[in-house]
């Protein structure tokens, strides 16, 4: 492969870098473009932008490949866990048993929110979704730890690690404190027997005497966070990223990461799945009628097609079959599981879907495997979240450590040309 490639606007030549990633990924480095042209490049939704260099995740969506630094994500799911998945992410490597044991103990040290968050959280509306309590609370957390965030590097980079433990351990207790204060309830003791899945789900649903939780159901749980982690430069990471070019703090960076993951189309996206398919049910449809509506551009398959995977997400086949044996330990009969099952193979015969490449995502099965641990419809996406925020943590450390420059795109003006003010009074 050339390392370079020549670009022809009118009777001009151009010579373009040629970027070549480990996996043999190309792109053209258009970065001297403007300045020797006055042209930029157009790619509305950024689907053919490369932001970064990035050594974190590799996914090729074609092929349904999913990759944290370099092991497969069915490996992982197979063989490790959500703190461990956190740690690899953070620090490029697998810990050894001391450095996991350490990242443990500094997780759990953390896991009790300070009372100024406790008092945000409860300040605000009842009305307020869990995701914008969370993002406010995200805030909140750092102002408790003011050297943590001090939005100078190189200060933010040397804390990163405790700043990082710190808020892997505080979300599910903010999740949590959301939960119990909607039902006007306290949080229960924080119990240190417990593992961190089986710690937020006593945080959530556990009573004082503190039962034993079914350790196939914290299973189920921590498989859902560790299969988020990452995704590389999705909407919410490339929304951390951009807040941390400007030079903000991690607090800050993923304050914002939460919000852009709140939206619909992209975390929301598990809301939306399970609000369908009661639909369907209520309207006794077993499927077929939804499909043909999305077909004809009525309605839209939550839960399917993805702006990478041209083919089936490697972690919603993952999570299919973990739904199966999470509804049985639960013993819960799912009539909305046999309406996504349906959903799930008329879409994969029908031509419209084959023809535009939509196979479930991610979002497919993990709202039905939430709703039957009892987790209301509004947490689903803060669910997400916390299984995103190592990914976020892990892209704000990079661009802290290797990012040169502000993040600014540019865009081709399209609104009215020069024109005078026109006073109140003549309009
Ligand atoms: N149902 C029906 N048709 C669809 C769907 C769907 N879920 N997704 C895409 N299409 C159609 C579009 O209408 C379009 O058809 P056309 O070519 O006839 O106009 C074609 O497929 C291409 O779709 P785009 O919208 O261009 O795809 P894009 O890459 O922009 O969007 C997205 C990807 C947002 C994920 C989209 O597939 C979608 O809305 N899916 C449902 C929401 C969802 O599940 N989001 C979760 C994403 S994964 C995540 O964030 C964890």
């Amino acid at each position: 492969m050339s390392k370079q490639a020549t670009l022809n606007i009118g009777d001009k030549e151009y010579t373009l870098k040629i970027l070549t990633g480990s996996e043999d990924e190309h792109a053209l480095d258009i970065s001297i473009l403007r300045k020797e042209s006055n042209f930029i490049t157009y790619d509305d939704g950024y689907g053919n932008t490369g932001s970064c260099e990035s050594d974190i995740t590799f996914i090729d969506g074609d092929k349904g490949v999913l990759r944290y630094r370099g092991f497969d994500i069915a490996e992982l799911a197979e063989k490790s866990n959500f703190l461990e998945t956190c740690f690899l992410l953070f620090n490029g490597e697998l810990p050894n048993s001391s450095e996991l044991d350490n990242f443990k103990t500094k997780v759990f040290s953390h896991s009790t929110l300070p009372s100024p968050v406790e008092k945000v959280i409860h300040s605000m509306s009842g009305n307020s979704h869990p995701m914008g309590v969370l993002s406010s609370a995200l805030q909140a957390l750092g102002g408790c730890f003011p050297h943590l965030c001090t939005n100078t590097r190189p200060a933010d980079i040397d804390s990163f690690q405790e700043a990082a433990s710190l808020i892997v351990a505080s979300i599910p207790s903010i999740a949590a404190s959301t939960y119990r204060s909607s039902k006007g309830e306290n949080m229960p003791e924080i119990g240190n027997v417990f593992s961190y899945c089986e710690n937020f789900l006593h945080l959530m649903f556990g009573s004082a005497s503190a039962e034993p939780i079914d350790s196939s159901i914290s299973k189920a749980l921590d498989l859902i966070f560790l299969l988020h982690a990452d995704h590389e430069q999705n909407c919410s990471t490339s929304t951390c990223r951009m807040i941390a070019s400007g030079g903000a703090n991690a607090f800050a960076s993923l304050s914002g990461a939460v919000s852009a993951l709140w939206g619909p189309l992209h975390g929301g996206a598990n809301m939306a799945v399970i609000r369908m398919l009661n639909e369907i049910h209520s309207a006794g449809d077993d499927g077929s009628q939804f499909i043909q509506s999305a077909k004809e551009g009525k309605s839209r398959l939550m839960g399917f097609g993805h702006r990478v995977y041209r083919n089936y997400d490697p972690r919603a086949k993952i999570l299919k079959s973990a739904c199966d044996q999470a509804l049985e330990a639960l013993g819960v009969e799912s009539p909305i599981l046999d309406i996504a099952r349906n959903l799930e193979t008329s879409a994969l015969q029908d031509e419209y879907f084959i023809a535009r490449k939509l196979y479930p995502n991610v979002d497919f099965y993990s709202g039905i495997i939430l709703q039957a641990m009892g987790f209301p419809t509004n947490m689903f996406t803060v669910l997400f979240a916390l299984g995103r925020a190592p990914g976020w943590l892990a892209h704000w450390k990079e661009i802290a450590t290797n990012g040169k420059r502000i993040h600014r795109p540019r865009q081709i003006y399209q609104g009215s040309t020069h024109r005078p003010y026109v006073g109140l009074g003549d309009r």
